[in-house]
């Protein structure tokens, strides 16, 4: 290992540049300077920056508090002036990695972040790459954009590395702190290097033999759960037809100590790991003459069931004898999971569209997410901007039928039993409660 920026490392006086400050940029640029290592976040947006030069954060893990210390002390800085990395001994690129409407990977995030860093390379710096993407991407886009770009060489003049980013929002145990952190450099010199800074945060490092392996371990881990996931919604739709509540069946295999792990039904996948990750995997594959059909299977049995909850909602409103282009519907919860405000790639936006190509009206209430954008992806329908409605008893009394999508903590869903004909629960957070509502719970017997 190069002795300088390891003695940096060890002295914490290192300094890091986290590139992309969103939901896992912000945290992890906070974690080094917790660390005592000198930071700075640099981010594209100027109303991010604006907003954290403020003192506020806009990621419900980071709190206001937190920041503040670490701002004022100037051992965290944040700008959107990319020669800021000239001065650096490790940059970390953590920016968005989506797929194209046509689910493709859309690698312009990581080029652009590339591009910005290449002309200001130095000697003897560290590149991680810590947004998850498929295999090859650290060798064959973003070694070749440095080393063009820089006329340096990766290996002989600068370290470079992929580790992926493994933070879950909302979790309340597992943090940038303590969850075991993975990493691949390209060279031996570069994993040592990379994996040195990563203990100075705290949590273990497990080193593999390249970027490659490293940038497939996060797609092994995300597309292991696409695939239960999917394993589970198709034993959700089974379960209904043959009036056995999947949910209790969950809850009664994970009594067994070994050999099982739990996983529940739901209304889809969303976020940006588990609906995006595994094409980015089957994209790759098929350079290598591969088809992933496993993987294939479980993002369409994922996908398809936004349209199995929709039917759900017809078969309910059906048994009032109502028909669903005429009911209205008041959808309840948009983030992609419960306790927090990220709705990207949420299920409620297929759900909502589907709802509305069928003629329903539809309205929402999400305590997280005061508005929320929907259309203008498939279907080529037209975008539409909605805005969360109060859960009032006069919204409940115009209402026909209740959507429950994401299962909030902070709702009062015995009030919606009592207050409204018809919910439709898609995560089961109605069973045991009382009230005179019909209810048809995904993955149960049905009414
Ligand atoms: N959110 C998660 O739970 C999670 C978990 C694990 C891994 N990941 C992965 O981490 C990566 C980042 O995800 P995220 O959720 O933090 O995304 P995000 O959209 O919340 O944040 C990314 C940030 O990067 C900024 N940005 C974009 N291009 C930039 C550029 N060229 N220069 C500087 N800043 C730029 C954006 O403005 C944004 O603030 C993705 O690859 C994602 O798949 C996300």
């Amino acid at each position: 290992m190069n002795t300088s920026l390891s003695d940096k490392i060890t002295h914490r006086t290192a300094q890091v540049a986290v590139i992309g400050l969103g939901y896992v940029g912000l945290p992890l640029a906070l974690a080094f300077a917790k660390a005592e290592f000198p930071t700075v976040g640099l981010e594209i947006s100027e109303e991010k920056v604006a907003i954290l030069n403020s003192g506020h954060s806009y990621i419900e893990d980071v709190k206001d508090e937190e920041l503040i210390p670490y701002l004022q002390s100037g051992r965290l800085r944040v700008t959107t002036d990319y020669d800021i990395v000239r001065a650096c001994d490790a940059i970390f690129i953590c920016v968005p990695t989506p797929y194209t409407i046509q689910r493709t990977p859309d690698l312009s995030f990581i080029v652009s972040a590339t591009e910005g860093i290449a002309p200001r390379l130095q000697p003897q710096q560290l590149i991680v790459l810590q947004s998850t993407t498929y295999p090859g991407t650290t060798t064959e886009i973003v070694q070749p954009i440095l080393e063009r770009e820089s006329g340096l060489k990766a290996g002989r003049d600068f370290y470079l590395a992929f580790s992926p980013e493994r933070i879950d929002p909302g979790n309340p145990q597992w943090s940038a702190y303590n969850t075991p952190k993975v990493v691949g450099g390209l060279t031996y010199e570069a994993t040592t290097v990379a994996a040195a800074l990563l203990r100075q945060m705290g949590a273990p490092v497990y080193e593999v033999s390249s970027p490659a392996a490293a940038e497939m371990t996060k797609l092994l881990e995300n597309t292991f759960r696409s695939v239960n996931i999917a394993l589970v919604n198709e034993m959700a739709q089974l379960a209904e037809r043959m009036s056995i509540d999947i949910w209790e069946v969950v809850d009664a295999a994970k009594t067994k100590p070994f050999g099982f792990m739990p996983f529940h039904p739901g209304p889809g996948v969303g976020g940006h790991c588990i609906p995006i990750d595994p094409y980015y995997l089957l994209w790759k594959a098929r350079e290598y003459d591969f088809y992933t059909r496993f993987i294939e299977l479980a993002a369409e049995t994922n996908e398809a069931m936004p349209y199995h909850v929709v039917e759900l909602v017809a078969q309910g409103l059906s048994s009032l004898g109502k028909p669903l282009h005429s009911a209205r519907v008041l959808v309840l919860g948009v983030a992609f999971k419960p306790d927090i405000s990220d709705a990207r790639n949420s299920p409620a936006e297929r759900i909502i569209e589907l709802l509305l190509r069928r003629g329903a009206e539809v309205h929402y209430h999400d305590p997280f997410v005061p508005t929320f954008r929907v259309g203008g992806n498939v279907f080529h329908s037209e975008q539409i901007m909605l805005t969360s409605v109060a859960l009032t008893d006069d919204v409940l009394a115009e209402t026909d039928v209740v959507v429950i999508v994401t299962g909030h903590h902070n709702v009062d869903y015995c009030k919606l039993l009592t207050q409204t004909a018809l919910v439709v629960d898609s995560c089961n957070v109605t069973k045991k409660l009382i009230g005179t509502a019909q209810i048809l719970r995904l993955g149960a017997p049905l009414p």
